[in-house]
């Protein structure tokens, strides 16, 4: 498979503390990469090199065989742990990106359309954002996210604060949100049983180093490093 996005020897730190070594790392076009490892591993530091809001240390990100400026920001879309719900109609929250954009308001009109039938919100364009349950509004936070066509979407534990029933309803958008769009996802979890329902390789970041990147299937059968095997084992404490 193609490859969309490719981290060379990437590595961050804030003052003295080295929170990313030397990542090498390449997502493929179209897949659902799952970023794992216990908390302060270093997987939303990536995420947010990723989308670039923050400039590593030193290393380089390739785009699509180019090299990150700003301007691509527009391609890459983040999604937090928690949404964030401004004060506004549902309308207005998923707009919101195609608006700072200078989007056509008809264009707009039919993005936001599109984008909530995606997550499964058909016709809850009026509805007041701040009335929604946690789990609606992790959908029309996804919505936001992928209204303007990510080439990459980028995904922060975005199941953590769910209940059982959301979460698989966030999955299945997730997986939807490939399938029908295209967009190559990377989400940071530490939901072990997510990664097997959802992923198509797996990363294991320990300490700041990505100590294995594998197949689902390579990695839950014949784990490379014995580190990964014991995260995947549920014997790290995190
Ligand atoms: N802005 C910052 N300033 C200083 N230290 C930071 C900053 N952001 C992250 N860190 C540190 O970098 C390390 C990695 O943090 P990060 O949030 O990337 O981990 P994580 O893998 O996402 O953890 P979790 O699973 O708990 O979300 C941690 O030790 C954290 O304290
Ligand atoms: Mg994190």
């Amino acid at each position: 498979m193609e490859e969309l996005f490719r981290v060379e020897n990437v590595c961050m730190a804030f003052g003295k503390k080295e929170v990313l070594k030397n990542i090498n790392l390449g997502i493929r076009r179209g897949e659902i990469f799952a970023l794992i490892g216990p908390s302060g591993a270093g997987k939303t530091t990536l995420l947010r090199i990723l989308n670039l809001f923050e400039k590593p240390v030193c290393g380089t990100l390739i785009f699509n065989g180019l090299d990150t400026g700003k301007t691509l920001r527009r391609r890459m879309s983040l999604l937090f742990q928690t949404p964030v719900v401004f004060n506004a109609s549902v309308f207005e929250n998923v707009a919101y990106g195609l608006k700072v954009r200078g989007f056509d308001k008809r264009i707009i009109e039919k993005k936001v359309v599109e984008a909530l039938n995606t997550v499964g919100l058909p016709g809850m364009g009026k509805e007041k954002a701040r009335m929604l349950s946690g789990g609606e509004a992790q959908r029309m936070a996804f919505a936001r996210a992928i209204v303007y066509d990510p080439e990459i979407l980028l995904l922060d534990e975005p199941t953590s604060n769910l209940d059982p029933a959301n979460v698989a309803n966030i999955e299945d958008i997730i997986k939807r949100i490939r399938d029908e769009r295209g967009t190559t996802i990377v989400i940071a979890t530490h939901n072990i049983h997510q990664v097997r329902r959802i992923a198509d390789r797996v990363g294991v970041l320990l300490n700041g180093e990505l100590i294995e990147v594998n197949s689902k299937d390579g990695i839950f059968t014949a784990p490379q490093d014995e580190r990964s095997a014991a995260f995947i084992r549920g014997e790290m404490i995190y």
